[in-house]
């Protein structure tokens, strides 16, 4: 892979920037005099950014501002997929659990096998907060509705863990469960069909600093923190 490529994978900025860190000499790579940024590193080969050695890890842990129009998915024939928006290289990574096609906000991509496991495992409790739009008011017994079990033909809903209504025709709710469809099936249950749909937490991983469509490694003390919330 290109040097420069490498650096901006790692978040060691844009394009440009990172560039410009090896022109100013601040990046080294073992055995090379000189690096620039199209030279060409393997997995041997040590890099050093500003003397500090850059650490590859055979996993990758993507946060992804999912847009609409997206499938959570692969590959398609036809349609746009996530994974189109994940700029690796690498072949083997795949969404953590689903947003519908219409659906905005965060989504974890890894190849972390275990850890997306964990994250998906009802038992693990991780909390997701959508803020939904809707088509028709919110009822006056909105919040009651929410603080219990809703049954479905399928499986019985946990109340969510908090609902809070914000205008007559948006919500912001959080639950721990992630049925398919789960959140619009709960606001239809209530009477409101969803319109906009966008999660905006997946455990404590939110949409800060990103616009619809960017992606960004998350750092090694995310990754701890991940863990540790699908811990024990
Ligand atoms: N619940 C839904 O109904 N859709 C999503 O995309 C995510 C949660």
């Amino acid at each position: 892979m290109r040097l420069d490529k490498l650096l901006t994978e790692y978040g060691y900025g844009t394009r440009s920037q990172v560039k410009d860190l090896i022109r100013k000499e601040k990046v080294t790579v073992s055995g090379r005099d000189k690096p620039g940024p199209e030279t060409a590193v393997s997995e041997e080969d040590r890099v050093f950014v500003n003397g500090e050695e850059l650490v590859r890890s055979e996993y990758e842990y993507w946060l992804l501002y999912k847009p609409s129009g997206y499938l959570t998915a692969v590959t398609d024939r036809l349609r746009p997929v996530v994974m189109d928006l994940i700029p690796s290289k690498r072949k083997d990574l795949s969404p953590v659990g689903r947003l519908d096609l219409d659906t905005e906000g965060v989504l974890l991509v890894t190849n972390d096998g275990m850890l997306s496991h964990q994250l998906l495992s009802p038992a693990k409790h991780v909390e997701k907060t959508y803020y939904a739009e809707l088509a028709s008011d919110l009822p006056e017994n909105a919040a009651q509705l929410f603080a219990s079990p809703m049954v479905f033909s399928d499986f019985t809903a946990k109340p969510a863990l908090s609902f809070e209504k914000i205008t007559d025709r948006s919500a912001r709710l959080t639950i721990c469960e992630g049925k398919f469809h789960q959140v619009r099936r709960m606001f239809l249950k209530a009477g409101c069909e969803v319109v906009y749909l966008r999660r905006e937490r997946f455990s404590f991983l939110t949409l800060s600093g990103l616009k619809p469509g960017e992606a960004r490694l998350l750092t090694e003390e995310e990754i701890k923190k991940l863990r540790s919330a699908v811990k024990e």
